[in-house]
């Protein structure tokens, strides 16, 4: 999928992308290239918020964030909602994952027909003091089984809708219609309007 606008001035509008995860940077970074952004990594903790969404979580997370510092910056918030279980993890997806694992969620799903999930994200930009948050998300099911090696986290056990493979066994598919390539994408668009 091609960006709408591709504007590309000579130099790079460069980013700080707030998150301790390489893997959200790498998928990030490959969207926004297309609008002439560039992401650099930092570090900032912000693990003691919880709330009911994950726009909710970007949203608290930025704030805490821009009073330990001052430029521009994005963080995303993200989670797996499984409709069976009431949409755990959720919030908690990080948690979960490291806790019970793509086998965990298999074991709560045993014997649930309705295998529906979602993926979403959600974006905070912080530009010149102002806040923005922006959310994608992706649907699809959870599998019966692991499948796929590549991507991270809950890619292994979920298909989006549109395809046959999971994100693991897919990630050209996932770049396409994940929920955080809805979300940058949004983003870039919106900062190459702003250029
Ligand atoms: P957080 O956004 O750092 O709270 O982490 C969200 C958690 O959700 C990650 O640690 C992953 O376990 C999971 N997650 C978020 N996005 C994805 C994805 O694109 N693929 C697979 N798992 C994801």
């Amino acid at each position: 999928m091609k960006p709408k606008s591709n504007k590309k001035p000579g130099k790079p509008l460069v980013l700080r992308f707030v998150t301790s995860n390489p893997h959200k940077v790498e998928e990030a970074q490959n969207i926004l290239k297309g609008y002439g952004i560039k992401l650099i990594q930092k570090d900032v903790n912000c693990d003691e918020i919880r709330a009911e969404d994950v726009s909710q979580v970007a949203y608290a997370c930025a704030m805490l964030v821009s009073k330990k510092f001052k430029g521009n910056f994005v963080l995303e918030d993200s989670g797996l909602f499984v409709k069976a279980l009431n949409g755990f993890p959720g919030v908690y997806s990080k948690v979960a994952y490291g806790k019970i694992g793509t086998g965990g969620i298999l074991r709560l799903m045993r014997g649930c027909s309705d295998r529906s999930a979602q993926f979403r994200c959600s974006v905070a930009l912080m530009l010149g003091g102002r806040m923005r948050v922006i959310t994608g998300i992706c649907n699809g099911t959870i599998t019966h089984a692991a499948k796929g090696k590549g991507g991270f986290g809950y890619d292994p056990v979920f298909k989006p809708h549109g395809s046959k493979k999971t994100f693991a066994e897919d990630l050209v598919y996932k770049s396409r219609v994940s929920h955080r390539s809805r979300a940058f994408r949004v983003l870039g668009r919106l900062l190459a309007k702003k250029r």
